[in-house]
């Protein structure tokens, strides 16, 4: 698939990056697993805030975006973004257990709507450290423009149901940007 659904769409303009950031609690060692990363533009932002002692791992079925990621991140001298192409709903490359963080950002709408939102989560939970922290930033399921149609936009709680059995517990819920949520949650473990 050369053109995944969404490619080139990118939320981050619409979110308040500073409250994302803070959200995410980046600290120098932090490793980040971005999924779905599109050109980057959430990846990008935490490797400046991690710094050369962490690590971003960037994931998309997109090659132009990972193209553009790479490119982005040589220019801006974040080195420690590393960007793959690869289907995040497939065994990603990474042991288990390596990731601090992970972030799935205006993509698990497309991923749930296709029937892989599952297999994308077991993933990113056989990545994540026991207490590691998943990140979902998903539109409220309104209708408004831009964005995903309301059909297939995900409430809070469909969310949770889709994350929890796959070995996590639910966190924060907090607002991020008109009209968009981010729900944070811990693998357990
Ligand atoms: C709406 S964009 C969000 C991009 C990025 N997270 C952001 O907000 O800046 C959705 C992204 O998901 C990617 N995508 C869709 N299905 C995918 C899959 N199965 N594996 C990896 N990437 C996928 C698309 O290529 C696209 O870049």
């Amino acid at each position: 698939m050369s053109h995944p659904i969404a490619a080139g769409k990118s939320s981050f303009d619409l979110v308040d990056p500073e409250r994302v950031l803070s959200e995410l609690r980046l600290q120098p060692d932090t490793v980040l697993l971005d999924l779905a990363c599109g050109i980057g533009n959430y990846a990008l932002a935490a490797a400046t805030v991690i710094g050369p002692a962490g690590t971003v791992y960037a994931f998309d079925l997109w090659p132009e975006g990972i193209d553009l990621l790479r490119q982005s991140a040589r220019e801006r001298g974040v080195p420690q973004v590393r960007a793959e192409v690869a289907d995040v709903r497939e065994p990603l490359p990474l042991p288990a257990g390596s990731c601090d963080l992970a972030l799935m950002a205006t993509v698990l709408h497309d991923l749930a709507a296709e029937g892989g939102g599952e297999k994308a989560l077991r993933e990113a939970a056989r990545l994540l450290r026991p207490g590691g922290r998943l990140v979902v930033i998903e539109f409220e399921k309104v209708d408004s423009h831009p964005g995903p149609p309301a059909a297939i936009r995900l409430a809070h709680e469909e969310v949770e149901a889709l994350v929890v059995p796959c070995g996590f517990r639910r966190e924060r819920l907090v607002p991020v940007g008109d009209p968009l949520y981010l729900l944070s949650f811990v693998r357990e473990g």
